[in-house]
């Protein structure tokens, strides 16, 4: 199987590249490929005729695509259907990245694939006309996941593990409910929906749903640490006051029913995944 990864220099492309094994992979960083230029897009698909286009380039600053919708939907839509269409051409199957913020945060269990949806931001809305634009074309999927956690860059756990070594408070918000999810977990499912070629919406995270602040409590707890330390402050979206410019869902877990129905084994809970990520930081500074 040839894969063709855009946005390849992002946390997720990157983990791709890295897990794709012995399969025929290729990266293509937005240096390479600037997805918004629709003949650049069609001569690389058309000329290394992949299998399969995974594509996770994205204009991914919420609050950057509230200001400037019209990029958001240039990168995060109108990009995507450049892709879905080279795709047509040459017999590949795309696979769109989609995420939980496609949905208003108004539910209080896990959304299910056929959830409807309804944005509340700029950046749900590019996204989810990103999924309509590749739906379009048969045989595509939509892979929506929620608050990816990086494998080889610091990321919310590194921080926290920061705080708490150097005993320097950190606020952490608690009153939105999602499915923290590595990196290093979903890119092996992604690889498998190209294997299987598993068409529709998909839902991938990791199990369990928490704030960040239970994020952080976990982080210190596999830390060996107090998780009621003082160390972490949890606060809430109102304390943020004017700085976050875009309205996030306050609930965004994802229920992964399709995989279920698939058989596949769920992914891991966000606790094991943190358990790892602090082992990894703990023999790093040994
Ligand atoms: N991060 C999350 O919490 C989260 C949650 C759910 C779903 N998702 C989705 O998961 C996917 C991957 O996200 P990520 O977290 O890996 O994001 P990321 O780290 O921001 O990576 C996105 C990559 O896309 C590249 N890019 C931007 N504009 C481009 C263009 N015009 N042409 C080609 N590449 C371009 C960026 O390059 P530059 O850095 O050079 O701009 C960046 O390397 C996205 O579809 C995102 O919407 C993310």
């Amino acid at each position: 199987m040839k894969v063709l990864v855009t946005g390849a220099a992002g946390q997720l492309g990157r983990e791709l590249v890295r897990v794709a094994g012995s399969r025929e992979v290729l990266g293509l960083a937005r240096a390479d490929l600037d997805v918004t230029d629709r003949g650049a897009v069609a001569e690389a698909v058309g000329g290394l005729r992949p299998d399969v286009v995974v594509n996770c380039a994205a204009w991914t600053d919420v609050d950057g695509c509230e200001r400037d919708p019209e990029r958001a939907r240039s990168v995060n839509t109108e990009a995507v259907g450049f892709l879905a269409e080279a795709c047509d051409a040459v017999d590949a199957h795309i696979i769109q990245v989609s995420t939980d913020y496609v949905f208003n945060g108004e539910a209080d269990t896990p959304y299910s694939e056929g959830h409807p949806t309804d944005p509340v931001n700029a950046y749900g809305a590019s996204k989810l006309a990103a999924e309509e634009a590749s739906l379009a074309w048969d045989g595509a999927t939509v892979v929506r996941s929620t608050w990816l956690q990086p494998a080889d860059s610091p990321g919310m756990v590194e921080r926290v593990v920061d705080s708490l070594v150097a005993g320097t408070p950190i606020e952490v918000m608690d009153d939105r409910r999602a499915c923290p999810t590595f990196v290093a977990d979903l890119a092996p499912v992604l690889i498998r929906l190209a294997e299987e070629r598993v068409a529709g919406v998909v839902h991938a995270t990791n199990a369990g749903v928490t704030t960040w602040y239970g994020f952080a409590r976990e982080v210190a707890l596999a830390f060996g640490l107090d998780p009621n330390s003082e160390i972490l402050v949890p606060i809430s979206e109102d304390d943020l006051g004017s700085s976050l410019s875009a309205r996030r869902p306050s609930y965004s877990a994802l229920d992964n029913s399709v995989l279920r129905d698939l058989g596949w084994e769920p992914m891991r809970h966000h606790r094991d995944a943190i358990a790892s990520a602090v082992a990894r930081i703990t023999a790093g500074s040994a």
